[in-house]
């Protein structure tokens, strides 16, 4: 049965019927009318709490929201995704990703495997092989004990394990050195080899397709790299192993098969870090904190796929999404951690949401009339807020603010933690709030500066607030966002599990290539900007472009 196109949907129709009552009223009224508000518009999953009472919501507009989704079957879709139904209708695939943290035991049958034995199969291989580096029971070519884990992939099989090990270092073993490597810019590859023994280092190429050019290019600039330091191509075999779907293309790059960890077409890259592609984290923080990630974010799985929608906070962030980008016309999100180890996690939304959900056609084909996937950003804080907080207080743009912060530090030293967030509160305050001119005026500001002080407010914010920061907590966060992407590309009615527009860029780059590396100036065919700046590059390359020269 196809849905009703979003916009002619009734719960979208009586939002917008509603909107300029809604959208004109500030943030400070909505509080002011109801004390309550605060404790009301909250709740607590997994010791995660998410308050949501800073969004430029009234209760009949949540309502809406709420119903909005179930008009758009978000809980039909959902069912069909736990049930491995090949919702991914463009690729034609299942998309299971909770499989990976349903917990051994369970079972869930597709095309009549039950695919979760066969996950807890590669888990334990990759349990025995971590415990095996860590324990130095796994040698090198040359006898010597594994010190440096490098992880080279791109998009998916690197923004998960990097951020990941940055999130999680406080538990990482520190005896071993991680590095990670995804750009096909050479530096980042030379930089991150800088300093390691060759026949102490173990390479973990990871790549769902064991295609992609930049992995692959990285990937054997490495085994040469290997292989010129150990003067042995055998020495592949105990310093190289894989992480892929793709068996054959592993065994081509000179993988042992046995040194390969598999997953599934039904995991799409962006959420692919709780499969084999976590061997990384695996290694550093070991299988007894991996599982405890995992089992972090299959309590969400199952929150979501069992909380009513008013009390669901996947559902609850995936509407408010829909609420500020459709409604409030808010182009952009911002994610702000309050916690330094969290630096990598805005780079690792940025893709699972801007990949999911930044499409432009429905499930059928048909081009939507409605704003989609909004941009996301981010930094930890508080540095964002001595660069640029001051956009989002005073800039003509509205951005809704993702804040995340801890109780406690994993790192406590003096009284830094209590201002690091003091700073979360006085920025959801001063975001929702502002500052008036009366206001700016009793403080004494002389006229001509009243202006240049006051703050409108009326920006909102989602709060997460937990107790610490642990591979558990880090499951459910990741989840969360997970299924609130879900819910939003749901309401879109996109496929947020396919990424089409990936690919242009990449076949022109592989056209072009062959014109910047040729001996001999090539015949180009491209646009006259093209040609121009390939003529140019070439000139330069061969330092025979003066500085002016065009
Ligand atoms: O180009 C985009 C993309 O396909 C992402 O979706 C994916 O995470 C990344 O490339 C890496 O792909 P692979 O794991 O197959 O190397």
């Amino acid at each position: 049965m196809t849905l009703t196109p979003l916009r002619q949907r009734r719960a979208y129709r009586a939002l917008d019927e509603r909107l300029e009552d809604v959208a004109d009223r500030h943030l400070r009224d909505f509080f002011a009318q109801d004390p309550s508000r605060g404790t009301r518009l909250r709740e607590v999953v997994e010791g995660i709490y998410f308050d949501y009472s800073k969004n430029r919501v009234d209760d009949t507009t949540l309502r809406l929201l709420l119903d909005l989704a179930t008009e758009s079957r978000v809980g039909e879709r959902r069912d069909a995704m736990f049930a491995g139904e090949h919702i991914n209708v463009s690729e034609d695939r299942a998309v299971l990703h909770v499989a990976l943290r349903s917990p051994r035991g369970t079972s869930l049958m597709v095309d009549g495997v039950d695919v979760v034995s066969e996950v807890h199969a590669v888990l334990e291989r990759m349990s025995h092989f971590a415990d095996a580096l860590r324990s130095g029971t796994w040698r090198g070519h040359t006898g010597k004990a594994i010190v440096n884990v490098v992880n080279i992939g791109i998009g998916g099989s690197d923004l998960g394990p990097v951020m990941a090990y940055e999130a999680l270092r406080h538990y990482a073993r520190r005896d071993l050195t991680f590095r990670f490597v995804s750009n096909v810019d050479a530096t980042d590859l030379v930089e991150a080899l800088d300093g390691l023994v060759a026949d102490e280092t173990l390479f973990i190429i990871s790549s769902k397709t064991f295609g992609t050019l930049e992995t692959l290019t990285n990937a054997h600039s490495a085994r040469d790299w290997l292989v010129a330091r150990l003067g042995d191509e055998a020495a592949v075999a105990r310093h190289f192993v894989a992480v892929s779907t793709n068996a054959a293309r592993v065994a081509d790059f000179g993988i042992d098969p046995q040194n390969m960890f598999g997953f599934w077409d039904w995991v799409g890259g962006r959420y692919s870090l709780d499969s084999a592609i976590g061997l990384s984290t695996m290694i550093a923080i070991g299988p007894e904190d991996f599982s405890q990630f995992l089992a972090g974010m299959h309590a969400i799985d199952e929150h979501f796929r069992t909380a009513p929608f008013e009390h669901n906070v996947p559902v609850l962030m995936g509407v408010l999404g829909v609420w500020n980008r459709n409604f409030l016309g808010c182009a952009t999100v911002g994610v702000m951690p309050y916690e330094q180890y969290l630096k990598r996690l805005p780079a690792y939304l940025q893709q699972l949401t801007m990949e999911s959900n930044g499409k432009h056609v429905d499930l059928d084909g048909n081009v939507v009339d409605y704003a989609t996937g909004p941009v996301y950003w981010g930094e930890p804080g508080t540095n964002g807020q001595h660069s640029f907080y001051q956009l989002l207080h005073q800039g003509t743009s509205v951005v809704p603010v993702d804040l995340i912060g801890f109780a406690r530090s994993l790192n406590p030293v003096g009284e830094h933690h209590d201002l690091l967030s003091a700073n979360i509160f006085a920025q959801a305050q001063a975001l929702a709030f502002g500052r008036t001119d009366d206001e700016v005026r009793a403080e004494g500001t002389p006229e001509h500066l009243v202006a240049h002080r006051v703050m409108a407010g009326n920006r909102p914010t989602n709060v997460f607030l937990a107790e610490v920061l642990t591979p558990r907590v880090l499951g459910s966060l990741l989840a969360l966002y997970e299924h609130a992407v879900f819910v939003q590309g749901t309401i879109w009615g996109v496929d947020s599990f396919d990424q089409w527009g990936v690919e242009l860029g990449k076949e022109m780059a592989a056209t072009i290539y062959p014109a910047l590396s040729s001996p001999s100036d090539p015949v180009l065919t491209h646009d006259s900007s093209t040609n121009a700046l390939i003529t140019h590059y070439r000139a330069l390359k061969r330092n025979e472009a003066t500085r002016d020269d065009v």
